[in-house]
């Protein structure tokens, strides 16, 4: 990272500029983080309004922020200011203490027993819906994977067929995810942001109602799970929290993993030779009953989880502001951000998809 011993200062751009430069994180995100480290360095300051946003390049910035290990940043009021109008008091947008607690509780819902539960419950469901994929023609990957994971969200999150509410929810989902980032960043009628607020008012109606059957329950899905959720002192969520989490948690490991699996897709229609690589690699492992072991072990470090990550990260950015002075910090990442694609920072572990990106 470069050495910053002066005050750090806004780049100047004129109007013109500015609303390239706009139009360009919007259009082109990946040239735009590119372009901007190009310009000005690994550390770029700009004025939006009142606020400053600084965007940090490279791996000592990654782990400065990540790490936070003098509790500099702040998730909640970097995320607030994001997506926290749609997504309020997720995991994601606590801080300290408060965030502690919110997440020992959530453990109750990935300890390795619940993960070998759902993992039972996911392949079955997995293979049946690839048995009616067309053999032949084309097919569209994310649409498709999309629905997969929503179903799996379904059974594994819910714990139910979602049936006559399958639309309605999907719906709402989808419009909540959809509206976490508007364009346009006003809730008046009509505009993606003011669908987005009703249509997780729409999932709060859904999750409410549900809350005091799952906690009398035996449900051994992510929803009872945290609804049963309890502390050493016998504390556990309120049915609002339980809410927040359940809308969080949905967007957190749908939309993730819907993008990462189509970058690999897409990585994997481009290379043939991985394909065979990897169907080389399945045949010595008993891919008919993987367990969680073999799913990390190989899945994510192996086959490829980590090729499309670094190709097209799924998160956009890791939002952290600096406290406490009105600052975004931008740790430029993603789809299309700049992170996995700094090869001076990072190279992939050994895989068998090899390491260059
Ligand atoms: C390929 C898939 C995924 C990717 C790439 C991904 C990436 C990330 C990243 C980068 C963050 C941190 C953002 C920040 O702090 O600024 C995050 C947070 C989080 N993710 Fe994921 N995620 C994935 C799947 C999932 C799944 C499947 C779940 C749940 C079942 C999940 C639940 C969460 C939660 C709860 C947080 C907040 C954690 C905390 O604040 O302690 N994610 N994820």
């Amino acid at each position: 990272m470069t050495n910053v011993s002066t005050p750090l200062q806004p780049i100047q751009t004129g109007l013109l500029k500015s609303i390239r430069y706009i139009k360009r994180s919007y259009n082109n995100p990946l040239k735009h983080g590119q372009d901007l480290r190009r310009e000005y360095g690994d550390v770029v300051m700009q004025k939006a309004g009142k606020m400053r946003v600084v965007h940090l390049f490279g791996a000592d910035a990654h782990s400065l922020c990540l790490l936070n290990r003098d509790k500099t940043f702040s998730n909640k009021k970097a995320w607030d200011m994001i997506i926290g109008r749609i997504f309020p008091n997720g995991l994601m947008l606590r801080d300290g203490d408060d965030h502690r607690y919110h997440r020992r509780l959530m453990q109750a819902g990935f300890k390795s027993k619940a993960m070998h539960g759902y993992l039972g419950q996911m392949i079955p469901q997995i293979r049946d819906e690839i048995a009616s994929w067309p053999a032949q023609g084309t097919m569209m990957a994310y649409p498709t994977l999309k629905k997969l994971t929503l179903d799996l969200a379904a059974t594994i999150f819910l714990g139910m067929d979602l049936g006559d509410d399958s639309r309605a929810i999907n719906t709402a989902f989808e419009t909540t995810v959809a509206a976490s980032m508007p364009r346009i960043p006003f809730a008046i009628p009509g505009t993606l942001l003011w669908r987005g607020i009703k249509a997780r008012q729409t999932m709060c109606n859904f999750f409410l109602p549900m809350i005091a059957q799952r906690r009398a329950g035996e449900g051994n899905d992510l929803f009872s799970l945290l609804c049963k959720a309890e502390d050493e002192e016998g504390r556990g969520y309120t049915d609002q929290e339980i809410v927040d989490h359940m809308i969080f948690l949905m967007m957190a490991a749908h939309d993730t993993t819907t993008s990462t699996l189509t970058s690999i897709t897409y990585a994997l229609a481009r290379n043939p030779e991985w394909q065979e690589r990897i169907a080389a690699e399945l045949d010595v492992l008993d891919m008919q009953n993987p367990t969680t072991e073999t799913m990390n072990g190989t899945i994510e470090k192996r086959l490829g989880y980590q090729r499309g990550l670094a190709d097209v990260p799924a998160p956009f950015h890791f939002a952290k502001n600096e406290q406490p002075r009105i600052r975004i910090w931008r740790l430029s990442n993603s789809r299309g951000r700049i992170g996995h694609h700094l090869s001076d920072s990072y190279a992939l572990h050994e895989g068998i998809l090899g390491q260059s990106v």
